[in-house]
């Protein structure tokens, strides 16, 4: 049902599923002596974060933050709200942030320079998607699922107005759809 609103798909199920693999091999190699603690940031990046973790093989842990950037509509407001802190203590840790897209790079960048003023050990990026057009505050992720597209992207985590989080690929929605 949700197909019918979707003009285009961008990455399919099979490429995220590859990439991420890919992206758990090397976290895993790097981190094989460590104990990562992968911060997702909800709620987008619950299905990456799901994926990514299980084709991990060293020992991790996980914990989310909740924060936004984006209130109901398409553009980013570039205002940072917490609403969920972390449970664990990031303090001699070395965080992994999963992200499901970096846009403006407001949200990581406020996010990475608390996980710092915390005592983390290390940090670093992990985002599915990068959309390095939308760009406004200088921050890169260290690992990149897939480049994205300047467009309003949805699925795999990604909403438009809290729907089609749910959709198993990354896709454009029909233009009449935001016009409703
Ligand atoms: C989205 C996305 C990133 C952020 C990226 O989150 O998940 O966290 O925006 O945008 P930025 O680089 O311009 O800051 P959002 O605040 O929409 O929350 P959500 O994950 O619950 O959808």
């Amino acid at each position: 049902m949700l197909e019918r609103d979707i003009e285009r798909v961008f990455y399919s199920e099979e490429q995220i599923d590859k990439r991420t693999a890919e992206l758990g091999e090397e976290l895993s190699e790097k981190y094989a002596d460590q104990v990562p603690l992968m911060v997702g940031l909800l709620k987008g990046s619950v299905p990456f974060m799901a994926n990514l973790i299980k084709q991990m093989t060293c020992h991790l842990e996980v914990d989310f933050m909740d924060v936004s950037s984006y209130h109901g509509g398409t553009e980013s407001s570039g205002k940072i709200d917490i609403q969920k802190d972390l449970t664990m203590s990031v303090k001699d840790r070395h965080v992994i942030i999963v992200e499901d897209i970096i846009d403006s790079g407001r949200t990581l960048a406020a996010v990475s320079e608390l996980i710092k003023q915390r005592g983390a050990k290390s940090l670093e990026i992990v985002t599915l998607l990068d959309k390095k057009e939308g760009r406004v505050v200088e921050i890169e992720a260290d690992y990149i699922g897939f480049d994205c597209p300047n467009e309003f992207v949805v699925g795999y985590g990604l909403d438009y107005a809290e729907k089609y989080r749910q959709l198993p690929y990354v896709g454009v929605l029909k233009p009449e759809i935001y016009s409703e």
